[in-house]
């Protein structure tokens, strides 16, 4: 069998077995498999393929049939310029998570910020790819899962961000005794009782404890907020990825410890996803 014909059974197959992005991930598959780029795959396409390759390529789409995410069989995600090492231990890093990672490089342009803390930090992808293009900053990521914060580790040590970030098992602020100028969170948000709806590669294979929001989906906001005073610096500010229908009470939460709503941020499907606040401490 050449690679063309493989490639458009895995597609078709895919398709067949309900998985959406079946063009893409037939393609990642095989990128994976050949270890080939874009180009190398088109280039090849009448490469004769051995029975070995097409055996693991078999096995992996059993896997992919079962919903399991292709960023999860292979134990890599791509997030914002770099390549991270993910496991069933983190969420799968999401595009529109990248979008935190340009308004804290903007806030750190604007102000000069020095330093900042990652709330739920997860692989490390928010905290580990400001660190990459702020090369004066320095973080702490903090995890309540250990085997999050080892992923966040390798990751940091992979990238060479090591001497500029620490990691921390801690209950959200719990064990963080100074302040930073910037803190920043993608918690838990997802109602207990609507996890059941979410689609499998969701609900099968991100841990429940990084997505579950407790049972109005909006306990981690509470949780953060209540102590946030004490570890931020004057002129600090937050910026916190929420719900697509929780900017009004999250709004709310952060309004009521000191905080002024800065801006909104819609994703491209014009729903809101990003919050950002200034702390009134002067
Ligand atoms: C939605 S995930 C975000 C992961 C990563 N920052 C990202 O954006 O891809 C939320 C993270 O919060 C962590 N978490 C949940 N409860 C926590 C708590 N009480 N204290 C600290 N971290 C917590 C989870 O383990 C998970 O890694």
């Amino acid at each position: 069998m050449l690679l063309s014909e493989l490639q458009k059974k895995i597609t078709k197959i895919l398709a067949e077995g309900g998985i959406e992005t079946n063009s893409l991930d037939a393609r990642i598959i095989l990128r994976e498999i050949f270890n080939f780029d874009e180009k190398e795959l088109i280039l090849n396409s009448d490469l004769i393929l051995s029975e070995s390759k097409i055996s693991k390529v078999q096995k992996i789409i059993t896997r992919r049939l079962n919903f399991e995410p292709v960023s999860k069989i292979f134990g890599k995600r791509d997030f914002y310029n770099s390549t991270f090492s993910i496991s069933d231990d983190v969420l799968d890093p999401r595009p529109e998570t990248e979008h935190i990672v340009e308004i804290a490089n903007n806030f750190i342009l604007e102000k000069g910020y020095e330093s900042f803390i990652d709330l739920g930090t997860g692989s490390g992808c928010i905290i580990l790819s400001i660190l990459k293009e702020n090369k004066n900053l320095t973080a702490v990521g903090v995890d309540i899962s250990i085997d999050a914060i080892n992923i966040a580790k390798k990751n940091s040590k992979d990238m060479k961000l090591e001497k500029r970030s620490s990691f921390l098992v801690s209950n959200w602020l719990s064990s963080i005794y100074r302040s930073y100028d910037l803190i920043i969170s993608n918690p838990p948000y997802i109602p207990s009782d609507e996890i059941i709806t979410l689609s499998k590669t969701v609900k099968n294979f991100d841990p429940l404890i990084s997505l579950d929001g407790g049972q109005d989906g909006l306990k981690c906001y509470k949780e953060i907020a209540q102590d946030i005073n004490r570890v931020i610096n004057k002129n600090g500010r937050v910026i916190l990825e929420i719900g697509y229908n929780q900017a009004h009470d999250v709004i709310k939460i952060f309004e009521s410890k000191e905080f002024n709503l800065l801006k909104i941020y819609n994703d491209i499907n014009g729903l809101n996803r990003i919050l950002t606040f200034d702390s009134k401490k002067t």
